[in-house]
């Protein structure tokens, strides 16, 4: 069973897929995660480079020293052999992540990864384009989102709690701005699949969002059981 999960910045997106996962027993594939480690991959290597250069010099293919693999159900990423952690969610690699993101040959690199590392099933897939390109099979499938006013709320709470200091009204503006640009972007627009639940987390806890998405996969899981193969 795969879940994708997609949805506009703030929707909850990631803290509601983490504890899903958790609750599943299934893996977490935090797909912007592989975006931001191909940023920070690229920005080491030509760290001379403008961003275009980097980007145009850049072999992905097996010699690019990036890896990624599941452990202990969660995506781990390595470059040279050595982890990556938070330095991926440096603000800096945030805004290139976001240039690489829009590249076609990256996408379909990261693309073959991350149908690789989901082969084995038992899944929930996190990210722009999951439930479109990446698993348009998926089982389940779902865009959670919420009004703006939320979502610049949640954002403004978590800047607040990492002591980082941003004006409401300005981000707000920021999120509207990156709303537009992103649903009109021509590769993997924001746009929820057709067979996509769309589900509205305005006012509800992330708690709540999570009981209702177990109760999608498991009556998904009841209807459709996994198949055990007969012995020789
Ligand atoms: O979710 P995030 O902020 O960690 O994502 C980092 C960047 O990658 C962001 O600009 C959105 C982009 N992204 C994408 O284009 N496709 C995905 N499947 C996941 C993320």
């Amino acid at each position: 069973m795969i879940v994708a999960v997609d949805g506009p910045a703030g929707a909850g997106k990631s803290t509601v897929c983490r504890l899903l996962a958790r609750e599943l027993g299934y893996t977490f594939l935090d797909t912007g995660a592989m975006y931001r480690a191909v940023a920070w991959a690229l920005r080491r290597q030509f760290p001379d480079g403008t961003e275009a250069e980097s980007i145009r010099q850049a072999p992905l293919d097996e010699s690019f020293p990036l890896r990624f693999d599941i452990q202990d159900a969660d995506l781990r990423i390595f470059f040279s052999g050595a982890p990556l952690g938070d330095e991926i969610r440096e603000p800096e690699i945030t805004r290139l992540a976001s240039s690489v993101s829009q590249l076609a040959w990256v996408r379909s690199y990261l693309v073959g990864w991350q149908r690789r590392l989901s082969a084995d099933g038992r899944v929930v897939a996190e990210g722009r384009d999951t439930t479109t390109v990446v698993f348009p099979e998926a089982e389940v499938k779902v865009f959670l989102t919420a009004d703006l006013a939320t979502r610049a709320r949640r954002r403004f709470q978590e800047y607040l709690a990492k002591g980082i200091s941003v004006e409401y009204t300005t981000l707000e503006s920021q999120i509207r701005e990156r709303d537009e640009a992103d649903s009109k972007r021509p590769i993997s627009p924001l746009r929820p699949a057709p067979d996509a639940r769309v589900i509205d987390t305005s006012r509800l806890e992330i708690s709540q969002v999570v009981l209702i998405l177990v109760d999608i996969v498991r009556s998904r899981e009841r209807a459709d059981p996994p198949r055990i193969e007969a012995g020789p």
